[in-house]
């Protein structure tokens, strides 16, 4: 093809693109307000195992929420549904980020707790369908990840709201191959996805009593988009004249995480979704690495509740996944918890995390025969919870 004609080709391709990104602005803004649970007959709770160790570790942070909501899910205010079926091999089968069947039973959910998905990649034997978690993050409209760090030794108390729908995520797998010499992708930015991102991170700092809120850009070079999120960020600042309001550049925000002495400061940050991916990490690691921190990924109608670490199929292999460790799944439960209005119970079981995994650290999870099974953890968690009240 002469270079004329894969211009026109690429032109087209991005026309179609644009096309995608004003339909889901105009689906935003016919959006409605947060779903009210109370509200609700019933809450259903997906659990949705994905690959490798997901579905052991998912049923054991299945076991100790059905116990911790054992009342209310007698009198069928709250359900759960095992959702079987986001596998790689299925994936593959059906060549969908998402099976349709599972994303069908998803959408009949309130809340989902899901467990870790493979992510092929160049050289994998599995073709190479996009990302399950960011598939269902743009299915399920799910826009604020919320990751919180906390290191109270240290002072440490942040809460990250990174965007998770937009940026260099919205289009990620739809980047265009203009020759064999170029290749160009896109990042988006749209006025509904950064307002509903910020105005969350600051509801957020206003109901939990905090005094700052940093956004995190690099609105000095990428100047559209990440200058839009940071133009939109000092609008809405102006309606929370209690809270402080500043940013920052991603690359010094990144050397500031390890100044110990200018770290403490900070907060909320709210940030766009690759800046967002990149910060999480480097912070959960000062908490004790990305295995340790749980995930939030809050929509108006949907949420889904994750651990951040991967699916170690090579356990699963081996025969050990009974022996994974599935505290951070069950952390990321708490959250699930806290979030639907069931606040003593994700307490009691942050308490109980606390104890089982730092304080007094009956059972030890090495992965292997050589430490506790996660049932036998799970036991452990439900046992310390019984002997609180
Ligand atoms: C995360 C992960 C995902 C992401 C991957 C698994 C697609 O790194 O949740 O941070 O890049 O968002
Ligand atoms: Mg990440």
């Amino acid at each position: 093809m002469i270079t004329t004609e894969r211009i026109e080709a690429a032109k087209e391709k991005f026309g179609q693109l644009l096309v995608e990104q004003l339909q889901r602005v105009e689906q935003m803004k016919a959006q409605g307000d947060f779903i009210d649970y109370k509200a609700l007959d019933q809450i259903i709770i997906g659990v949705c195992g994905g690959d490798g160790i997901g579905p052991a570790i998912t049923g054991q942070a299945q076991r100790v929420l059905e116990y911790l909501l054992a009342d209310d899910v007698k009198a069928g205010k709250v359900a759960f549904r095992v959702i079987d079926g986001l596998t790689i091999e299925r994936r593959a089968a059906e060549n969908a980020a998402i099976p349709t069947a599972v994303l069908e039973e998803l959408k009949k959910c309130h809340v989902i707790l899901k467990g870790p998905t493979t992510t092929p990649r160049k050289g994998d034997p599995w073709p190479n369908v996009e990302s399950a978690n960011v598939a269902m993050r743009k299915e399920l409209d799910l826009f604020a990840n919320v990751r919180p760090v906390k290191i109270p030794e240290q002072g440490i108390d942040w809460t990250f709201f990174r965007e998770n729908t937009e940026g260099a995520y919205a289009v990620g797998s739809k980047g265009v191959h203009v020759t064999e010499d170029l290749g160009v992708d896109f990042t988006v930015v749209t006025s509904q996805g950064t307002e509903r991102i910020i105005r969350a991170a600051f509801e957020f700092a206003k109901n939990n009593g905090k005094t700052r809120v940093t956004a995190v850009t690099k609105a000095n070079i990428i100047k559209t988009t990440d200058g839009k999120f940071l133009d939109i960020f000092r609008e809405i600042a102006k309606e929370y004249p209690q809270i402080e309001a500043d940013d920052w550049y991603i690359d010094i925000m990144t050397a500031k995480l390890v100044d110990e002495k200018r770290r403490k400061d900070f907060q909320v940050l709210v940030l766009p979704n690759l800046y967002g991916d990149i910060l999480t990490d480097e912070a959960a690691e000062f908490q004790g690495g990305v295995g340790t921190a749980g995930s939030a990924n809050l929509g108006k109608r949907y949420s889904m509740f994750e651990a951040i670490h991967g699916s170690a199929p090579r356990m699963v292999d081996e025969g050990r996944d009974i022996y994974a460790d599935p505290s951070s799944v069950i952390r990321a439960g708490a959250m699930l918890l806290a979030h639907i209005g069931y606040n003593k119970e994700a307490d009691k079981l942050y308490r109980a995390l606390e104890i089982c995994t730092v304080k007094e650290k009956k059972l030890v999870i090495t992965g292997r025969n050589t430490g506790a099974t996660s049932a036998a953890f799970a036991d452990y968690l439900m046992e310390t919870i019984s002997n609180m009240n």
